[in-house]
Parts: structure tokens; C-alpha cells; sequence
């Protein structure tokens, strides 16, 4: 079968890497992918919003599956565009839905499906410009600190956390009233802060059954200590220690079932990864967010971890087949850290060649925002490279990804030398 992915980060090269493995896959193609997917696919010069330019490669190229790495397409409705086309319906796509993908291009939408169905989450009222009065009494109410959430997808930016009541009030009203993330915060959630330690799940499933892929836990801030900007993320562990028995049926029975239930009881068809970001609160999970594809850098821990054909298990969730498979997972630890560009999330360089990338004994390294440029691999984005790491434990699984890290270069390279601290 000839696979294209969709994307061109460190989560998409994992896919490939992945895929690549499986008998089942003929030839890959990757858009627009990066200086790594390059080695083991075919990359397409195209955006994966142009849905008119994806349909023509899927035709030329005679692809029978589309993997769609990042959520903007999914929201978008590319699912939905393959399936009411002649010509593409019979494709497969891993990736849900529109409507279910709303579940991550809006906050409100989510926050009214785990009320219905009774999964535990932040407790929340949710607020438009015409409304703006009542939010700002409506923190009067709430304690200190405030969560604003713009109810859209505003790339990663969308959640302020604010001390202050008036500044918490004097943002809302910019959000609202002056539309400071444009659309995305034409409706704003407001939430109760849940204090805690992060996790997160990712369930595979084709809208009957679900199969339950290694946790992971991220590490979103620039600076060590989980201190700084928000990024796309800097690194990643898996599985995720503080995750007990006890505490992983929690997570099953309060919030992944009732999340499968959910999308079933609302008729709300899903085939691709569901990936719920949780809180440990006390000794209890709560959700975050919800995300419709997998995270980026967690891909990179958790597909390493994976022995299992993904290929075989891709297609059976197209086919609505999952309940007739397993998953293997290997028990060593994966941990990931993000090479990126200095200056990033801010503004940073690109174009800067990039030496150092030959493999070694026991670590896996990703390319993110690479490019090929003649002979030389290039820096082509804020996150540069992922490198992964295995080891019987997290310690040994860092030390083999920080170490293959010094002998990777390119011009201002930063990264976090703290993955893991917390555990
Ligand atoms: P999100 O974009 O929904 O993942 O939110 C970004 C980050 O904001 C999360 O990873 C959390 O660290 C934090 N956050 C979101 N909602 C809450 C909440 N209700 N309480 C505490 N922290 C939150
Ligand atoms: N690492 C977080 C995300 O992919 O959204």
C-alpha cells in the first residue's frame, strides 16, 4: 500500500521511520516533510491545507492511505473532503472526522462533551463580546489564577494563566472585544486552575474500539525547570513513572471509556488518534484538552516504544477492524529532547547547516525544521531536531540522548539539559 503523511515535523518523521518497518507499505510519500523523511519517502512540495493539491498527489501517486499528522487539515474537514469525492472516498484517512475534530478546534465543544458525559475536567463558563460583562463578573467569582482559553486553534498560544483579577479581566476583554487571537477568540472558555502534574494518553480507534498507546509526558516551557515561553514542546518521557496500576484504570474507566462511550452515544464517528492531555490532581486524573493526532515530541517516544506492525494497525482502524488486534509494547524507556534554532519560540534563524547527524548505537535521531539544501542538511524551523533515546531506565535512556546531542551542531543550538526533572 502506498502511504502519504502529512506534515513536516519530528512527528511526521517518526511516522515515516515507522511505517517504513511494515511490509504492508509499499512506497511513502511525505508533504511537505523535512531533510529526514526525505531519506525514507518521497517528499511533496505541497501544503496539506490544499486539499485540491493532496487529492492530485493521492491520484498521481495511486496512495491508498493518508496519515494526517497535524490538527489544522483535520479541522479543516479533510477527512470529510476524501470521503464525499468520488475519487478519493475509498482512500483511507487517519485522522478523524470534522466534527470530531472539533473536539480540539473548539474548547467550548469539548468542554460541553465531557460534561455530557460525565468526565472529569476543569469546571468552566464560556463567554463571546457580547457577553463580555458577565465574564468579567463571572471572574469575580473565581480564585486566583485565572485560565482564559481562546475557544479556536491559535497554535499553541491560545491559554493565558493571570494572577491578577484585572489583568485577567482587561485580557478577556481584549480577546473578546478586540479579537487579540483573531477568530479563534471570538468565544473564550474560562476555567477553574487545576493544580497538578501533566501526562498524556493517546488511544488509537476506528469509533467502536479503542487501543491504548503508551503515555508520555511533554515538557511544553523553553527554559529549565519548566520555566519561560510555551513551545511546541522541548522533550519527552515515556512511559510516564507516577502513572500507577491504580492510577491508569483511573484513567480507563473515568475518562477513556467514557470518552469512546461519548463519541459513540453522540454518533460522532472518530478513526485516528485521540490524544487526551491530563492533570494529576491529589490522586485523581482530570483533562486538559483534548487533541484529534498525535503529539509532537511525545510521537517520538511513544513510536519507538511500539513492536507492533503500526501499519497493520493503521489499516485495520480505517477498516473498523481494531477489536481484532493488540498492541506490543516494549518496556524500555524512551526519552526525546528538541534541538531547536536559538531565539525560538521567538524570533530565530534559519538556514544554518546542520552537522552531526549520522546514526548511533541506541538513539534515534528526528528531523523537524530541516531541509535539504544541495549537499548540506539546513535548519528550516524553531525545532530542529528530536533525538530519542532507550534505556532500561530514564536516566540511562537520557544520558544516551544527551550525549549523542553533543556531537550534533548547527549555529545558536539550544536545548533543555533538565528532561525528566520532575520524576
Ligand atoms: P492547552 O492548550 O489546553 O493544552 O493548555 C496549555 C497549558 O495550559 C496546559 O498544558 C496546562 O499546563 C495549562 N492549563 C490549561 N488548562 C488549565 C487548567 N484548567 N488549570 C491549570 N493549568 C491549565
Ligand atoms: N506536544 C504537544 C502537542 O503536540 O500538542
Amino acid at each position: 500500500m502506498n502511504v502519504l503523511i502529512l506534515g513536516g515535523g519530528g512527528r511526521e518523521h517518526t511516522f515515516c521511520w515507522k511505517l517504513a518497518q511494515s511490509p504492508l507499505c509499499k512506497k511513502i510519500y511525505t508533504a511537505p516533510g523535512n531533510a529526514g523523511t526525505e531519506q525514507l519517502s518521497m517528499n511533496l512540495p505541497l501544503d496539506p491545507m490544499d486539499f485540491k493539491a493532496v487529492k492530485q498527489a493521492v491520484l498521481e501517486y495511486q496512495i491508498q492511505m493518508v496519515v494526517v499528522g497535524p490538527e489544522a487539515p483535520l479541522v479543516a474537514g479533510i477527512h470529510d473532503y476524501f470521503k464525499q469525492d468520488e475519487a478519493l472516498h475509498e482512500v483511507f484517512i487517519i485522522g478523524p472526522q470534522k466534527e470530531a475534530a472539533t473536539l480540539e478546534g473548539s474548547k467550548e465543544f469539548a468542554k460541553k462533551f465531557m460534561q455530557r458525559h460525565n468526565i472529569p475536567t476543569a469546571q468552566y463558563a464560556s463567554f463571546t463580546a457580547e457577553t463580555v460583562e458577565e465574564g468579567k463578573a463571572f471572574l469575580e467569582k473565581m480564585n486566583s489564577p485565572y485560565v482564559l482559553k481562546a475557544d479556536g486553534l491559535a497554535a499553541g498560544k491560545g491559554v493565558l494563566i493571570i494572577e491578577s483579577l484585572s489583568q485577567a479581566q482587561s485580557e478577556l476583554e481584549s480577546m473578546l472585544v478586540n479579537q487579540k487571537f483573531g477568530t479563534a477568540s471570538q468565544t473564550v472558555v474560562i476555567e477553574e486552575f487545576l493544580s497538578g502534574i501533566e501526562l498524556s494518553a493517546f488511544i488509537l480507534t476506528d469509533g467502536n474500539t479503542g487501543i491504548d498507546f503508551p503515555m508520555a509526558k511533554d515538557y511544553k516551557r523553553i527554559g529549565e525547570g519548566d520555566t519561560g515561553l510555551n513551545t511546541g514542546g522541548m522533550g519527552a518521557i515515556s512511559p510516564v513513572p507516577f502513572v500507577t496500576p491504580d492510577f491508569e484504570n483511573k484513567i480507563k474507566d473515568r475518562i477513556i471509556t467514557p470518552t469512546l462511550e461519548g463519541l459513540k452515544k453522540d454518533n460522532i464517528p472518530f478513526q485516528g488518534f485521540i490524544f487526551i492531555g491530563l492533570i494529576k490532581v491529589g490522586e485523581d486524573p482530570y483533562v486538559i484538552e483534548y487533541n484529534v493526532r498525535m503529539g509532537d515530541p511525545e510521537t517520538e517516544v511513544v513510536l519507538p516504544r511500539i513492536a507492533s506492525d503500526l501499519m497493520e494497525l493503521l489499516v485495520a482502524t480505517a477498516e473498523q477492524r481494531l477489536t481484532e488486534y493488540n498492541i506490543s509494547v516494549d518496556s524500555e524507556v524512551a526519552a526525546t529532547v528538541m534541538a531547536v534554532a536559538g531565539g525560538y519560540p521567538e524570533a530565530y534563524e534559519k538556514g544554518n547547516p546542520i552537522t552531526g547527524l549520522e546514526p548511533t548505537e541506541g538513539t534515534l535521531l528526528f528531523h523537524a525544521g530541516t531541509q535539504k539544501k544541495g549537499s548540506e542538511t539546513v535548519t528550516n524551523g524553531g525545532r530542529v531536531l528530536s533525538i530519542t533515546g532507550k534505556g532500561a531506565t530514564m536516566k540511562e535512556a537520557l544520558q544516551k540522548a544527551y550525549n549523542r546531542l553533543k556531537s550534533t551542531h548547527f549555529k545558536n543550538i539550544n536545548y533543555r539539559k533538565d528532561i525528566g526533572f520532575d520524576l
